[in-house]
């Protein structure tokens, strides 16, 4: 996966089209920054459910890479990262920092579920910082499925009922810092729950514990589902993944148009390999 610095100073130049990267002063490109040391280490939160992440189904699906590749992706993410990072606990960052990051893109199969979960990979050998990936695409629940949490309660139980504890669906898995909450069962009125408060009281009380916690959204395509609009109020900072070769430039412009202002928007273009003998990604 590589940056498109590129990408968002053609979008900027595009006619009538003013960037989430214009409108939102805060918005950065995935440029390396150092990263924030951790002062004091996350405390440790007693899970109910544990869980093992399955290597070989999300090998065998696509959602993680061969050993050849895995140093290559590794390095990429971790530059993807830095700047997500110093949004959110940087030197200059404000006391409450946008701790939510929601991972979008404009339509299906540019690589979402890919991103989210690399990234959250990649945040969770940060020292001291607690990572919640939340499976958000609550139409489709890839990520719960090929998790192997397909029938477990998660994000729209918790929606739907407000005396649920959202902390208790956490699952901690075999990776010490990264938890994961499933997108639970399927409902109607998806679009409304997730625009709800209560949303936004799950997202703070999610983070809530740790001293430091990022909380990762893959999320449904934006143009195509009134779900991922709904949800885009929430996040505080937006990783925007194009697929290269495939996602329409109009769909991208389109899209980057829906987030609202204020948000820290990051661009990657995604599965460059034809595009570049440099990088797979
Ligand atoms: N960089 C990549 N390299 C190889 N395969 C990828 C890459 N990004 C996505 N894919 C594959 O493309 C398919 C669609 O990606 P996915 O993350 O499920 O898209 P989305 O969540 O946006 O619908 C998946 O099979 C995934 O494994
Ligand atoms: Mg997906």
């Amino acid at each position: 996966m590589n940056f498109v610095e590129a990408a968002l100073a053609k979008l900027k130049a595009g006619a009538g089209v003013s960037s989430p990267a214009q409108s939102a002063p805060r918005a950065t490109l995935a440029a390396p920054v150092a990263s924030p040391a951790p002062s004091v280490a996350a405390k440790p939160r007693h899970y109910e459910r544990h869980m093992r992440l399955d290597r070989e189904a999300l090998h065998a699906a696509g959602l993680l890479v061969d050993a050849t590749q895995d140093r290559q992706l590794a390095n990429e993410f971790r530059q993807i990262k830095r700047p997500l990072l110093a949004e959110a606990y940087g030197p200059d960052a404000p006391a409450d920092g946008p701790r939510s990051i929601l991972v979008g893109s404009a339509v299906s199969g540019d690589g979402k579920t890919f991103a989210a979960l690399n990234l959250a990979l990649s945040l969770s050998r940060e020292r001291g910082l607690s990572v919640v990936l939340v499976d958000a695409d609550l139409p489709k629940r890839d990520l719960s499925s090929l998790l192997g949490l397909g029938s477990a309660t998660g994000l729209a139980d918790a929606l739907q009922d407000e005396s649920i504890d959202v902390n208790s669906l956490l699952f901690a898995t075999d990776i010490g810092s990264l938890s994961v909450l499933a997108a639970g069962q399927h409902r109607e009125g998806l679009t409304e729950l997730l625009a709800s408060p209560r949303m936004g009281q799950l997202i703070a009380t999610l983070g809530a514990g740790a001293e430091r916690s990022l909380i990762v959204f893959d999320s449904p395509p934006l143009l195509s589902s009134s779900e991922a609009r709904a949800l885009i109020d929430h996040a505080g900072q937006v990783l925007f993944v194009v697929r290269a070769g495939r996602t329409p430039r109009r769909a991208v412009m389109s899209s980057l148009e829906l987030i609202p202002a204020g948000r820290n928007v990051s661009v990657i273009l995604n599965d460059c390999a034809s595009q570049t003998s440099e990088a797979y990604y």
